[in-house]
């Protein structure tokens, strides 16, 4: 269900991310240090990553899609071109990168290390298991793995019962959950 409160300007992107969520996500990407590198796994029309880069300040954000049509239903209506539009429409500083291409395999060639990464692409379980497979070894001490649609009986609460023995519950408002890396 989109939301239809404006109450803060990143719920002028269209996206599934409520207020509670919005708000809960920006804490810890304030939590991150001031130079983190955050990323984001499914970008459609950037809801959540303005919301991100609403308080971002010095920190680096990437947000992976692949924008295929098969995926999420939704997928093909969006683009990056819509996404960066809307950002600059919201005068929201837009220093994010939207990287094309499938999660897996940008997981697998990714290089530096994260501080918060925001899981919202495909939702069933055996993806968010592959997909904990390809982030889990870029993350660094303490850094944070957020998961969106943890609680929309899609498979996203299974899946995260695959995160090592390093990872700790931390937080959930609503339907994002929040795991913290020893
Ligand atoms: C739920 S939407 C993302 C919502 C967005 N975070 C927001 O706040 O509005 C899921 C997105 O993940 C993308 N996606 C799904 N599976 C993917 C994959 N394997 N690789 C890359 N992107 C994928 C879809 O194209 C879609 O745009």
């Amino acid at each position: 269900m989109n939301i239809t409160d404006k109450t803060h300007p990143w719920q002028q992107v269209p996206g599934w991310f409520d207020e509670y969520e919005g708000l809960c996500l920006q804490k810890y990407v304030l939590l991150t240090p001031p130079n983190a590198h955050i990323v984001e796994l499914g970008t459609w029309a950037g809801r959540s990553m303005v919301c991100m880069a609403e308080v971002r300040q010095s920190r680096t954000i990437t947000s992976v899609d692949n924008y295929l049509p098969s995926q999420a239903g939704a997928a093909a209506t969006c683009s990056p071109q819509l996404a960066g539009e809307m950002a600059l429409h919201l005068s929201i500083r837009w220093e994010t990168n939207v990287v094309l291409g499938d999660v897996l395999e940008v997981g697998t060639r990714w290089k530096r290390p994260i501080h918060l990464l925001l899981v919202d692409d495909h939702h069933d379980t055996q993806h968010v298991r592959e997909v904990i497979q390809a982030w889990s070894p870029h993350m660094a001490p303490k850094s944070y793995m957020c998961f969106h649609d943890y609680l929309a009986g899609m498979g996203v609460e299974e899946g995260c019962k695959s995160l090592g023995r390093e990872w700790r519950w931390r937080d959930r408002v609503k339907s994002l959950a929040v795991y913290q890396r020893l």
